[in-house]
C-alpha cells in the first residue's frame, strides 16, 4: 500500500498484472490494452478493463468489508451534493471510517488506525 506507483508494469508479465488488476476489490487500479496488443482478448476483458461491461449484472452487491469500506459491485453512479456525476464504474469501494483523504472513497486510512469502524457499528 505505500509503495508508489502501486504497479511495476516491467516487473512480471502484462498477464499477470491484467489478473492482479481483475482482483481488486475497490476497482481503483484498472487497465486498457493498446491498439495492436498481442494479448488474448480472453485474458484482457476482465472486471478491471476500464471498458468492462457485464450486462448480467442487473444487481448492484454492496458488501461491508470488515473493518474497511463498503464494497460495491455492479453498474453504479455515485452522484454529489449537487447532483453532478462524481464516478461511474462496476467495482469501487466507498469510505465508511471517515478518514479517507480520497472521500467519498476508501484509500486504505482505515487500516492505519487503531480503532477499526467495526467497533463504531456495534
Ligand atoms: S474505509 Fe478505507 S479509508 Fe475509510
Amino acid at each position: 500500500m505505500k509503495q508508489r506507483p502501486w504497479i511495476n508494469v516491467i516487473a512480471t508479465e502484462p498477464e499477470e498484472i491484467i489478473n492482479t488488476i481483475d482482483k481488486c476489490p475497490s476497482g481503483a487500479i484498472r487497465y486498457s490494452i493498446p491498439e495492436g496488443s498481442k494479448i488474448k482478448e480472453n485474458v484482457s476483458n476482465g472486471v478491471g478493463n476500464i471498458n468492462f461491461e457485464n450486462t448480467n449484472l442487473s444487481v448492484v452487491k454492496i458488501k461491508v468489508n470488515a473493518n474497511g469500506p463498503l464494497l460495491i459491485e455492479g453498474p453504479t453512479i455515485i452522484i454529489d451534493f449537487e447532483g453532478k456525476p462524481l464516478k461511474e464504474g462496476s467495482k469501487m469501494a466507498l469510505c465508511r471510517c471517515g478518514l479517507s483523504g480520497n472521500r467519498h472513497f476508501c484509500d486504505g486510512a482505515h487500516s492505519k488506525q487503531s480503532w477499526k469502524p467495526d467497533q463504531i457499528d456495534k
